[in-house]
Parts: C-alpha cells; structure tokens; sequence
C-alpha cells in the first residue's frame, strides 16, 4: 500500500511538473508574441511616416544640392577675378558664397530636425511612469515655451494665465513625454497669438492661459489661445504627422501627430480640440486618474 501510495505521489508530482514547464513555456511565447506585436505596431507607425519623410526631406535636399553646385561655380569665378588682380568683385563674390553657405546650413538642419522627429516617433520607450504634479508641469513648461520664444523674438509679447485646480492628485505618467505634448501646444499657441498679432497690430491683446481640472475619471489639462484659430477646413488634418501650415523651416508638423499618440497610445488618453477661426483654440488633453 505504502509502495503504491508513494508511486502515485510521484507520477502527480512528474504531471505537475510537466504542466508548470507547460505553462512557463506558454508564457514565454505570450511575451514574445506581445513583444512582436509592440514591434510590429512600431513599424506600421514608421511606414506610415516613410513617404512623408522622404517628402519633407527632399526639399531641403535640393536646396543643399542647388546651393552647392552655384556655390562651386561662384568660386571659379572669384579664383579669375583674382588671377585679373580684381579683389573688390572677388571679396564681393566671397560674400555671396558665405551667403550660400549659410543656406546650405539653414536647410540642412531642418533635415535634420525631420530626421530627429521621426526618431523620435519609431523610438523605443521602456519610459517610467512616476508620480507627477500636472499643475507645476503645466506652469513649467509654459514659462520654459515663452521664455523659449523671446530668446529668438525679444519683441514678442503675451499675457500669460493660469486657472490651476488645487485639488489635483498627483497622476502616473512618463514626465517627460507629457511635458513634450505641453511644450508643443504652448509652443503652437504662441505662435498663433504672434501671427494675429502681426495681422491686427497694437489694439490686439494676446493671452495664452493654461488651466487643469478634473473630470470624472480624467485629469485634464487645456492650452487655451486667443490666437489665429484653426479653419474647419483643415481641423481634421492638423493630427497628421507632417500637416503644417508654418513656412518652411519653421515647423515640421510632427508636434500634433507626435501628441497625439502620446497621450491616446502611451497614456490611453484623448486629446480635443476646440477652436473658431480668427477667435481662439483650445486644445484638451484629458488622462486617465
Ligand atoms: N493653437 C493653434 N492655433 C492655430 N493653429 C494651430 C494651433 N495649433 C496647431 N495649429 C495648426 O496645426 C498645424 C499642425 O500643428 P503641429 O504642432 O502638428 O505642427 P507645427 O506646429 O506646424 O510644426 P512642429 O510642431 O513640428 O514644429 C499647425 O501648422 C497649425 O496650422
Ligand atoms: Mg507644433
């Protein structure tokens, strides 16, 4: 009896193991199917951003080729202005090469922005969550978006507001990636106050206010401007990844898109927008308590 009694005991104990390598298996392959997934759902996302790259890329690609060649040409210029002894015309060619150069540098950067905000898309966040106080964030990097403007523009001006709802608890998220969102809405709300500063002159007073609040199950947090506003025409596009309205070298219109799957895809978030063409724009980001 005992034998018997003590064979079962083992073939259990031999079932049970095989059912626990069983299940880590099974769990290995569940984390490697997620970690293909993940990949996979990166890639389509960068897909999706190729055209619009090797687009956007293109343009100050031929401005850097162009610029180049001319600059060449202006060169052998200027080596038979000197070999005639002619330094007035050669000094003033040199001053258009330098002239080309800095376009060349001007373009080239903005590639190289384009590039770095695709990186920035595709890149692989195994980014913390932590604790984060959203009123001092929000106020932060409004002052670090103004100050930001006024280094490169000294005669910009605007008031700023906040309505910052005390009683907000502390919310989980990746700060730093939040605080991206923040600095590209504060930074899209001073830009439109200062175009329609340009339009209506003295007698328009420009505001940027920031409030939060909470709702329901959501921290929200609205940039609110009383800028140029967005046209119904182009409300659904402004998310697109590349959709800018800004002249070249001044906006790559990855800001919105590269919010938006923050806050939806990072934090489970949304993002609204409200706006009335030439009046204001406020745009919502509301994440989950
Ligand atoms: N506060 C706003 N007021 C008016 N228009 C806005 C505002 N915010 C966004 N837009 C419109 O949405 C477009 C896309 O914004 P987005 O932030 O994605 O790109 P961008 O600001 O043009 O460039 P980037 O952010 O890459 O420098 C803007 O070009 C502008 O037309
Ligand atoms: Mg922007």
């Amino acid at each position: 009896m005992f034998w018997r009694n003590n064979r079962s005991k083992h073939k259990a104990n031999i079932l049970l193991q095989s059912q626990k390598e069983q299940i880590q298996d099974t769990l290995k392959e569940l984390k490697l199917t997620q970690q293909q997934l993940i990949q996979s759902e990166k890639m389509a996302s960068l897909g999706e951003l190729t055209a619009g790259v090797a687009h956007e890329i293109q343009n100050p690609l031929n401005f850097v080729n162009n610029f180049s060649e001319v600059s060449i040409e202006m060169l052998e210029e200027m080596e038979l202005e000197l070999k005639k002894g002619d330094s007035k015309e050669a000094i003033s060619i040199a001053a258009d090469v330098k002239q080309n150069l800095e376009k060349i540098g001007h373009h080239g950067k903005r590639a190289d922005r384009i590039v770095k905000g695709m990186l920035q898309h595709s890149r692989s966040g195994s980014n913390l969550r932590e604790p984060t106080d959203l009123n001092k964030l929000a106020d932060e990097y409004m002052r670090l978006a103004y100050h930001g403007l006024r280094a490169k523009d000294k005669t910009f001006d605007t008031e700023l507001k906040t309505e910052l709802d005390s009683a907000l608890p502390l919310i989980n998220i990746v700060t730093q990636d939040v605080g991206r969102v923040l600095l590209n809405l504060f930074t899209n709300a001073f830009y439109a106050v200062q175009q329609k500063q340009k339009m209506a002159g003295d007698s328009f007073k420009p505001v940027v206010k920031v409030a939060t609040a909470l709702s329901g199950e959501f921290a929200q947090i609205t940039v609110w401007d009383n800028g140029t506003g967005i046209p119904d025409a182009i409300k659904d596009k402004i998310l697109q990844p590349f959709f800018t309205t800004k002249p070249t070298g001044e906006g790559t219109g990855l800001g919105l898109s590269l919010s938006y799957d923050i806050i939806t895809k990072e934090h489970d978030g949304k993002i609204a927008i409200d706006s009335k063409e030439g009046e204001y724009t406020a745009f919502t980001i509301s994440i989950p308590i």
